[in-house]
């Protein structure tokens, strides 16, 4: 099974790149499944059903979310019955699936998503316990688990922690893509952040101007989407029968 994976979709734009750069995707990764981080999609912050659909439409299978994952509370009208998956290290009570099994010809993929706790602030359960208590749990051919934080540390920590245990890792949240693909000691396929899908000159998607206004004044701001034409796509492309990781990176 060859599939797909796009870090974070940020905003508009970030459909838009998708939209630009698939058919590129298509003949230089040819995949079975596309998948893709969609925490961002809505403004630069959470999921709303106009935009979940715009990414079904665009012929993505799964999506995973993050911190962001609340930030539009229409998510909690569809996210039950929808093809995405949250952090499966919140509390128990927290709406939407710890994990999402798709199926491709006669194969199962389980997806996943840990979030990592340093420089996060949500109120997370453990995500080595996590790991421990739900992978045991899943009956599919073949596991995919977006890891969802801030330090390169922890993600590595907790990938090699179930290195052989599920088929990737890949981490998202920083937007920013690593140069470290690879595939672990134990054969689990791994990149520290699959990076983002959006503008390429803004702050991680964000107006630039914004952020850094931000950071001289030390005033609280409310980001907003950076607003260009020049576009950037990052993913990786993994095959999970001959263990091959491919990084995905185009811009205009
Ligand atoms: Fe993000
Ligand atoms: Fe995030």
């Amino acid at each position: 099974m060859r599939i797909v994976f796009l870090g974070d979709i940020y905003g508009e734009n970030g459909l838009k790149a998708v939209e630009r750069f698939l058919p590129r995707i298509k003949n230089d990764y040819p995949h079975d499944l596309l998948l893709a981080n969609g925490e961002n999609v809505s403004s630069g912050l959470g999921l709303n059903k106009a935009d979940y659909k715009g990414l079904m439409r665009l012929g993505i299978r799964g999506v995973t979310l993050g911190n962001h994952a609340f930030s539009k509370a229409e998510l909690f009208e569809f996210i039950e019955d929808a093809n995405i998956v949250r952090a499966a290290n919140y509390p128990k009570n927290t709406p939407g699936k710890n994990v999402l099994t798709l199926n491709y010809n006669g194969q199962t993929l389980s997806i996943i998503q840990i979030m990592g706790r340093i420089f996060m602030g949500d109120p997370l359960n453990n995500p080595f316990e996590t790991l421990d208590e739900l992978l045991p749990t899943i009956d599919s051919d073949y596991i995919f688990v977006d890891l969802h934080g801030e330090a390169t540390s922890e993600k590595l920590a907790i990938a090699h922690y179930i290195d052989g245990r599920v088929d990737a890792v890949i981490g998202t949240h920083t937007h920013v893509p690593t140069n470290d693909a690879m595939m672990l000691p134990k054969g689990t396929l791994y990149q520290s952040d699959a990076g983002m899908c959006g503008v390429k000159f803004g702050i991680l998607g964000a107006d630039r101007d914004t952020v850094i206004n931000k950071f001289t004044s030390g005033m609280p701001v409310r980001l907003r989407p950076h607003d260009d034409k020049v576009l950037q796509l990052n993913g990786v492309c993994l095959d999970l029968e001959k263990k091959t990781i491919k990084t995905i990176r185009y811009s205009d």
